[in-house]
């Protein structure tokens, strides 16, 4: 089979290598760029530099048949897609330092009528800064259609969950942000070669808009929640057993409540939004405050009843930032913790993470701070702090739980 198009994947990270990857086993001849010359060297010899399940085997084939190879240098290709990290600033608004480098990295190689494609999660209009900075290192070229040397841009965001990339990057609906609708076309006809999902044709900006507005609905969705669980608290209710009551009623779907919101997409992405709108915005802004507030709500909980001892032993259940995964990132479970152990220092805490080999160093570096197994740390607690429900804590015996004070930030043990 002849190679469907030349591509150049730039960033070969979670998104960026496993779309190298499927691009590649879908019969395009991929060259996957990365400044990190550990991925490049791993890439090359067929192996993945971080964990996701079904990634490495697709790598060592395409690999292998000569599909798909790592380099450190950008070179021409028909279709560019920029996979880089797109973290915000202070102000929370978006750093474009790597999407600008691997533009500048780009531009030299177009020789007119190439794809540029902005993967990275992106507040509106950075595709087409993204275009602007290609145009001011090559003034040669145009973003006006229909010229011998026009380059065309689209936003084609990622919505993969990590842990099953490799299914939804095929199965999941994709939307496809044209900069012009001939790029919009480009692109589709790119994703066509592996996506089967639907592929939903939009301008960019809407499409950079569109993936934002996935995770701040989470957010806004699960604020919604954990300010039941403070205002349920104050109350003296349930709010497990109100919500669940709530949630009898045939249009009524609420969330359950935390320990506040991690991870590096619905903890971050709501503020590109507000920072492109600061003045309307509201509950956008509100709903991040309202989740980044449940971490303060939490440990004054347990400072409280830790105050009741002299020496008090605290078990923490879980300190990744949600169930059965190993990511730490923004994870406010884990910033229960190092507060905790930091402002009791009086306090031995006995961390439970069964998904980590070791502890980070900002928890392993304390000394009141412990790596323990869930039994042991339960037996050794006067008070149980549940912070995330990983599959080992939901079936464990209740009994040992008889005598303890418990914090259930997860409502696991109702
Ligand atoms: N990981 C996810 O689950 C996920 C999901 C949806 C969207 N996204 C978005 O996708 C983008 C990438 O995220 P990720 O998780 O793959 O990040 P990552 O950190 O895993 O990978 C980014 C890679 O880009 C490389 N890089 C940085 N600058 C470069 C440059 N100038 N040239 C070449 N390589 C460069 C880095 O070395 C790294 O390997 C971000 O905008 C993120 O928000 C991530």
């Amino acid at each position: 089979m002849e190679p469907t198009q030349t591509v150049c994947v730039v960033g070969l990270g979670y998104i960026g290598l496993p779309t190298a990857a499927i691009l590649a086993a879908n019969g395009n001849d991929v060259t996957g760029v990365d400044v990190n010359p550990r991925h490049v060297e791993e890439i090359n010899a067929g192996r993945v530099p971080f964990v996701e399940p079904d990634l490495e085997s697709v790598v060592a084939g395409v690999v292998a048949q000569g599909r798909l190879r790592a380099q450190a240098t950008v070179p021409h290709a028909q279709s560019y897609i920029v996979a880089v990290p797109t973290p915000f600033t202070e102000t929370y608004d978006v750093d474009p330092k790597y999407v600008r480098a691997a533009a500048e990295s780009i531009a030299p190689q177009l020789r007119g009528g190439e794809l540029v494609i902005l993967e990275s999660t992106s507040p509106p209009g950075l595709t087409e800064k993204m275009g602007e900075y290609i145009i001011a290192a090559r003034p040669d070229l145009t973003l006006e259609p229909g010229e011998h040397n026009t380059i065309h841009l689209a936003h084609c965001p990622e919505r993969v969950l990590p842990g099953r990339i490799m299914i939804e990057i095929v199965d999941n609906d994709r939307i496809i942000g044209g900069v012009t609708e001939q790029a919009a076309e480009k692109a589709r006809d790119l994703y066509a070669t592996f996506c089967k999902g639907e592929l939903l044709m939009t301008d960019a900006r809407t499409a950079e808009m569109a993936k934002l507005v996935e995770n701040s609905y989470r957010d806004v969705n699960i604020a919604f929640a954990n300010e039941l669980s403070v205002i349920s608290d104050r109350l003296g209710i349930d709010v497990w057993k109100l919500i669940e009551l709530a949630n009898h009623h045939p249009r009524v779907n609420i969330l359950q409540p935390g320990p506040g919101v991690g991870g590096h997409c619905i903890a971050v992405d709501p503020w590109f939004i507000v920072a492109a709108a600061p003045e309307d915005a509201k509950l956008v802004r509100l709903a991040r405050e309202v989740n980044d507030a449940k971490p303060d709500f939490v440990l004054e909980k347990v400072m409280a009843k830790a105050a009741k001892f002299r020496e008090p032993v605290i078990a923490a259940l879980g300190i990744a930032f949600k169930a059965d995964i190993d990511d730490l990132r923004e994870s406010p479970s884990k910033s229960i913790v190092e507060r905790l152990s930091a402002e009791i220092e009086h306090a031995q805490v006995l961390v439970v993470e069964p998904n980590v080999e070791a502890l980070p160093a900002s928890l392993a570096d304390r000394a009141n701070v412990e790596h323990a197994e869930v039994e042991d740390a339960i037996e050794r607690a006067d008070i149980v702090l549940v912070l995330v429900d990983h599959h080992q804590f939901k079936t464990l015996d209740r009994e040992i739980l008889a005598e303890k004070i418990v914090v259930d930030t997860k409502g696991l043990w109702r």
